[in-house]
């Protein structure tokens, strides 16, 4: 059977408003439940029954929200800057509570999953304990050789003395090549190209997991 939910929860679930904004709106007497008010805070609804409106207008509850989205270049893989375009500002208004999950550089285009919380998409994405595959498929500056390929594999230890976990490589001929990591740490992909000496150009991330790029 549907859990009941209490309606503050309901309309903060909803990621229109927090919960606190939601209380407010039910003191003020602007949401109703099948046309009528007297609608507490407390008030219990099951939410595939009571139509919940806020000024008259539907409130479409989900519990939860996950995006993908294929970030283009040039847009921060955050929730807000003052001066540059993030993610966030790609997606609709009833969007914006989300927070993007597993950064992307500025330059870097490709999946990037939006979550409703910070912590267990995240987690179950990019922790190496997951075993989740992020797949780049990289330009670079010159053609990756056997060598870069067993050194990817053997765990790189970069310059500033950060070890990567094992990781794929394999050549897609001069100039491109195909990265597979189970985790994520700042500017990993460029940071170990660049120490095999093949700087990257262009980056892009294929897949998380199950989550694919497409070309529309
Ligand atoms: N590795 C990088 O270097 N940059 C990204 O954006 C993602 C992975």
């Amino acid at each position: 059977m549907e859990k009941e939910l209490r309606l503050d929860k309901l309309l903060s679930d909803s990621g229109l408003w927090s919960r606190k904004e939601a209380k407010q709106l039910l003191k003020q007497g602007r949401v109703q439940v099948d046309g009528a008010g007297g609608t507490g805070p407390g008030r219990k609804v099951r939410p595939s029954q009571g139509q919940v409106t806020v000024d008259g207008q539907p409130v479409n509850w989900e519990k939860f929200h996950y995006i993908m989205m294929n970030k283009p270049a040039g847009v921060l893989t955050a929730t807000e800057d003052r001066h540059q375009r993030t993610v966030l500002d790609l997606l609709p208004a009833e969007y914006q509570r989300l927070f993007p999950v597993g950064r992307l550089d500025k330059d870097t285009e490709g999946v990037c999953c939006c979550s409703p919380t910070t912590r267990e998409l995240a987690h179950r994405l990019l922790s190496p304990r997951h075993h989740v595959d992020k797949v780049y498929l990289a330009e670079i500056d010159g053609e990756t050789d056997p060598a870069d390929t067993a050194a990817f594999a053997a765990g790189m230890t970069l310059g500033d003395g950060t070890r990567c976990q094992p990781a794929g490589l394999e050549s897609l001929g001069p100039g491109r090549c195909r990265v597979t990591l189970r985790e994520g740490k700042f500017h990993q992909v460029k940071r170990m190209l660049a120490q095999r000496g093949k700087p990257v150009l262009h980056l892009k991330r294929l897949s998380m997991g199950i989550y694919r790029w497409m070309r529309r």
